[in-house]
């Protein structure tokens, strides 16, 4: 038996998992002190009413031998996936029912997805990142090419004619920077797709979070992008289902790639190899889609943009410059006094007791950088600003 070698390339441990270990090592260690974490981007607020009540009822009909479910549908029940079809349409952009394919959530997708695609392709990546796209194609021993987010294209890179790549990953509005891609710039992405016969893997995670109306939340808003892009998205942070997990994944049936049809392989793939999320999930994800869900979600989503309006005027406050909070939950700064991000990741972990992530966990162009999460309480999001704030008068 001979393991995959290529895990042993993967850093020792994911990220957040590190960043957990250490500020449990100092809660241990300060039990008296309070900590505010702005780390991962876990959110706080409950799951609105609408939600619990359809989960309350679907589990009420599972209960009873006329409504119980077993198996379901590998790809999504009809009831979730019109909901998704009816969101995507309210914006403009008609799908087929079976272009869309529920998920656990877009991180697991967004991994598995690679295996329909062969090892062979060359991946490129944008430096920072989110790290599960780097780590999944190392896992799978793929050639992997970064581009350079950076200060000076707003941590939106452009495509290089003179780079050839396979696969290419884009994330907008972006984790960890907070940065959003305008259409004139994902145009550019799709039409250098198009021109090379790449795929784009599209991550829209955080496309509720963009309040600017010209700014796109779909890559299909792009003329061509069906044509070239999958897109994954995610019930977690848009209404609060980091602990519930539900996705989708919108596999278009125009993507095709000599001769073959994506569509067609990934449905291959997921009957194999999922058995689809339960039940009780998706009928709390279709509540989620629901008018009255609807409207509750954007409560939430409200509270945790006040709390990014409060955290880009500290920013302001300290001078530091930052990106992102405008249309995103996170706020992506430079660290203060040329610290590097580990560093100043220990210094307000040890002094203020807050914690965010070391811009350099999401590669090396994040050396500097330190990205904050509005996912925090209230309170506890103003407090920690306040104590940003002071300490770095
Ligand atoms: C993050 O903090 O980057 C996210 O919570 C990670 C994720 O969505 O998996």
């Amino acid at each position: 038996m001979k393991i995959n070698e290529n895990y042993l390339k993967l850093e020792e441990s994911y990220l957040f998992s590190t960043i957990a270990h250490k500020v449990a090592a100092y809660q241990k260690a300060n039990p008296q002190k309070k900590i505010i974490r702005m780390g991962i981007g876990d959110v706080t607020l409950p799951l609105c009413p609408a939600v619990v009540t359809a989960m309350r009822d679907a589990a009420a009909e599972m209960g009873r031998k006329e409504s119980f479910h077993g198996y379901g549908p590998e790809q999504g029940y009809p009831f979730l996936k019109e909901a998704v079809q009816h969101y995507y349409f309210s914006r403009n952009i008609k799908l087929d029912e079976h272009e869309i394919f529920i998920s656990d959530g877009a991180k697991s997708d967004v991994g598995n997805i690679l295996d329909i695609l062969s090892a062979d392709n060359t991946v490129l990546i944008p430096n920072p990142v989110y790290p599960v796209y780097v780590d999944t194609n190392l896992m799978a021993g793929r050639k992997i090419v970064y581009m350079d987010a950076n200060r000076e294209n707003g941590f939106l890179p452009l495509p290089d004619d003179r780079v050839e790549a396979d696969i290419i990953y884009l994330c907008s509005p972006n984790n960890p920077t907070g940065a959003v891609y305008s259409k004139e710039q994902l145009q550019k992405w799709v039409d250098y797709a198009l021109s090379r016969n790449a795929l784009i893997l599209f991550d829209a995670a955080y496309e509720a979070f963009v309040k600017d109306s010209a700014l796109p939340r779909s890559i299909y808003e792009i003329d061509g992008a069906k044509r070239c892009a999958i897109e994954f998205c995610s019930l977690s942070k848009t209404a609060g289902f980091t602990g519930t997990r539900c996705g989708y994944t919108i596999v278009p049936e125009a993507l095709e790639f000599d001769g073959v049809k994506l569509n067609k392989l990934w449905l291959r793939r997921q009957t194999t190899k999922f058995n689809g999320v339960p039940y009780v999930i998706q009928r709390a994800a279709a509540a989620a889609f629901s008018e009255v869900g609807q409207k509750q979600i954007r409560e939430n989503l409200q509270y945790y943009a006040d709390n990014a309006r409060i955290m880009t005027g500290a920013m302001k406050e300290t001078g530091l410059w930052f990106t992102g909070g405008e249309n995103s939950p996170y706020i992506w700064m430079q660290c203060p006094n040329g610290m590097g991000s580990w560093e100043f990741f220990d210094l307000l972990l040890n002094e203020l007791n807050v914690v965010g992530t070391p811009g350099e966990g999401f590669g090396e162009n994040g050396k500097g950088y330190f990205r904050l999460t509005a996912f925090g309480d209230r309170q506890d999001t103003a407090e920690a600003m306040n104590r940003l704030t002071d300490y770095l008068k």
